[in-house]
């Protein structure tokens, strides 16, 4: 597997593929990789001749007090696992060499429409370095095809969107969501929870899976389905930032009569965050 810390060498390779005729497929993450991100190397690996991967925390997305500073690293077993599903090369750029002018300085990408809910209210600021991120990777390494995760519904939404309204050429590629045996959405972030807390997590995609139960059954009161589901999670041990039944396109709260709808939701345990959603077609 090639290792490119440089846009420069990065470039280079990549105009020799796609001068050979080679689809390139795009896997952005952030490092410290499990299961979910290697699913999306697997997908990029089944479409694509040229698998790039790269491994960026990129510290626009991050707002003041979260976790840009322990964010976890583990670069040479990341390699490894990447490696280890055929990918064919990963970019590991320098935050100079994504920010050359300062982050502080950077032109910012935003879907203002899409990232006013859920997420987007909790962590203002996050989807704007997300879309900045993301496009100038698309920019630098022109894909044929991106892959990210369903886990990061409103995020995935909101990329497929930047890429439509920008004419961006690249096919944005949604996998589904990887869990442990537990229903545990796979994330980074669960790396920080301990033992005792893995167990209380799993409570998260219960009360998704109870909600979506309530809604088959005919239940329209979408704002009494969330009290209820928080309530459980609170019982549960955990701390609801949202828990919201919404419309699966636009991502604005569902009415009565949506039948596309999403469920959305983010708790804390403890310090770590954990975002999680279930689709439901009613
Ligand atoms: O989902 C992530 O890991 C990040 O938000 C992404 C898409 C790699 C951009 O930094």
């Amino acid at each position: 597997m090639q290792i490119f810390e440089t846009r420069d060498d990065l470039q280079k390779t990549l105009a020799t593929c796609r001068q050979s005729g080679q689809h390139i497929g795009l896997v952005p993450t952030m490092g410290n990789l499990h299961e979910g991100h290697l699913a999306l190397v697997d997908a990029a690996r089944k479409q694509c001749q040229y698998v790039l991967s790269t491994i960026f925390v990129n510290p626009l997305q991050f707002g003041p007090g979260e976790d840009l500073d322990n964010y976890p690293k583990t670069l040479e077993s990341d390699y490894e696992l990447l490696a280890s599903r055929h990918c064919d090369g990963v970019f590991v750029p320098a935050v100079s060499e994504m920010y050359p002018n300062g982050i502080n300085n950077q032109t910012l990408v935003s879907v203002p429409t899409l990232s006013r809910h859920h997420c987007g209210l909790s962590r203002p600021g996050h989807f704007e370095g997300v879309c900045t991120i993301v496009s100038k990777l698309f920019n630098l390494t022109m894909p044929d095809m991106a892959f990210f995760g369903e886990k990061d519904y409103q995020q995935l939404q909101i990329i497929k969107k930047m890429t439509t309204d920008l004419c961006i050429p690249v096919k944005v590629v949604g996998v589904p969501t990887q869990r442990t045996e537990s229903g545990l959405a796979m994330s980074s972030r669960n790396n920080y929870l301990e033992d005792r807390q893995v167990s209380i997590a799993a409570n998260l995609q219960r009360s998704l899976k109870m909600t979506v139960e309530k809604l088959k059954q005919g239940e329209t009161n979408f704002s009494a389905l969330e009290l209820d589901a928080g309530e459980f999670l609170t019982t549960a041990g955990l701390k609801v930032d949202y828990f919201n039944i919404s419309h699966a396109v636009t991502l604005e709260p569902a009415g009565a009569r949506d039948s596309n709808l999403v469920i959305l939701a983010a708790v804390f345990l403890g310090k770590t965050r954990l975002i999680d959603n279930i689709r439901v077609q009613l």
